[in-house]
């Protein structure tokens, strides 16, 4: 068998939003998207192929995975051989360090590291943007997890061209996330099935124009450090990604009545002046974005009502290392 390859990398919380899929099979994307790596949340991925399995054997840690997701790492394993052009099957094991019941998806930084191991064990070219485009077809977002920082992933228009690439890898900028968890249950409708349904949205047109839009303004922001004008932009952005939901038939939502709260404690504490802004993806968390200096500020206000076991900082992080 191939020597063991381990890659980690981190999740990211997009600030412009991947939401719909031009081509489901290249997994090629609507819109262009851009986000940021987490320091606090990353998946460590080892993978060695061996002549003696039938299968290949994927291990998550005590985690249970369900079938789907199987399905999905099968899929990419599948098509790692044929690229490599190689017919051994894998040990897989991934571990996830997300704290306590985060409540955060893994698949972004689960496709990103096992796109990384998988990529190096089996002789496959281990370029950045080799493995962005590679891990691109395991999960979109995991695409934007190869690199650190601010990450914007070009649409593209096939294979080739459809990747992640840097804005700003090293972050010198005290921008924070907090992950603010409303609930521990596993998301009921997945991203795949959400943002297929809100492609039948009527406003789904709207919303690609106005995430094309946000994309020039957006880099500025994060190049000036300009926290308004991010949080703005990201606030907007995630809300429009959320009325393509509700106006689906049969139409559905990711928010839950904690997730109102918080959209409430945010908006009171900035009319009291605190620069700060949410964004939400694919569940009822809620993550707020704001500088350091007015973390405490944020935490003092959601403490009370959420508990300080379900609140956590992140700060900017990198991307892919191998160990
Ligand atoms: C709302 O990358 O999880 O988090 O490509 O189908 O695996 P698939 O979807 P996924 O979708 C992420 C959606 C999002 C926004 C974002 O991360 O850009």
């Amino acid at each position: 068998s191939t020597t063991p390859i381990t890659a980690r990398a981190h999740t990211n919380i997009a600030l412009v939003k991947y939401w719909g899929k031009a081509d489901e099979h290249l997994m090629l994307p609507t819109n262009d998207s851009i986000s940021l790596t987490l320091d606090q949340f990353f998946s460590t991925n080892t993978v060695q192929f061996d002549p003696r399995l039938t299968v290949d054997e994927i291990n998550l840690d005590g985690i249970s995975l369900p079938a789907d997701g199987q399905q999905r790492i099968r899929q990419f394993m599948d098509l790692v051989r044929q690229r490599a052009r190689q017919t051994m099957f894998a040990h897989i094991t991934t571990t996830n360090q997300v704290p306590t019941a985060a409540g955060l998806a893994s698949s972004a930084s689960g496709f990103a590291a096992l796109a990384g191991a998988a990529a190096k064990a089996a002789g496959l070219s281990t370029a950045p943007r080799d493995l962005s485009r590679l891990a691109r077809r395991g999960s979109g977002s995991a695409s934007r997890s190869i690199f650190g920082g601010f990450v914007q992933w070009h649409a593209g228009h096939n294979d080739e061209t459809s990747f992640a690439e840097p804005i700003v890898e090293a972050v010198d900028w005290p921008i924070r996330m907090i992950a603010v968890v409303v609930s521990r249950q596993k998301k009921k409708i997945s991203s795949r099935v959400g943002m297929k349904a809100s492609q039948q949205s009527p406003y789904f047109q709207d919303w690609v124009r106005l995430a094309n839009a946000n994309i020039a303004p957006m880099t500025a922001a994060l190049l000036k450090k300009d926290i308004n004008q991010v949080g703005r932009i990201a606030e907007h952005n995630a809300m429009s990604m959320h009325a393509t939901t509700l106006s689906a038939t049969p139409p559905f939502t990711y928010f839950n009545a904690d997730t109102l709260r918080v959209f409430d404690i945010v908006g009171d504490l900035r009319s009291e002046g605190v620069n700060c802004y949410y964004t939400m993806d694919a569940g009822p968390n809620v993550k707020v974005i704001c500088e350091d200096q007015d973390v405490e500020t944020v935490l003092g206000r959601l403490r009370p009502e959420f508990g300080p076991n379900n609140l956590v900082v992140a700060k900017p992080g990198p991307g892919l290392t191998y160990r």
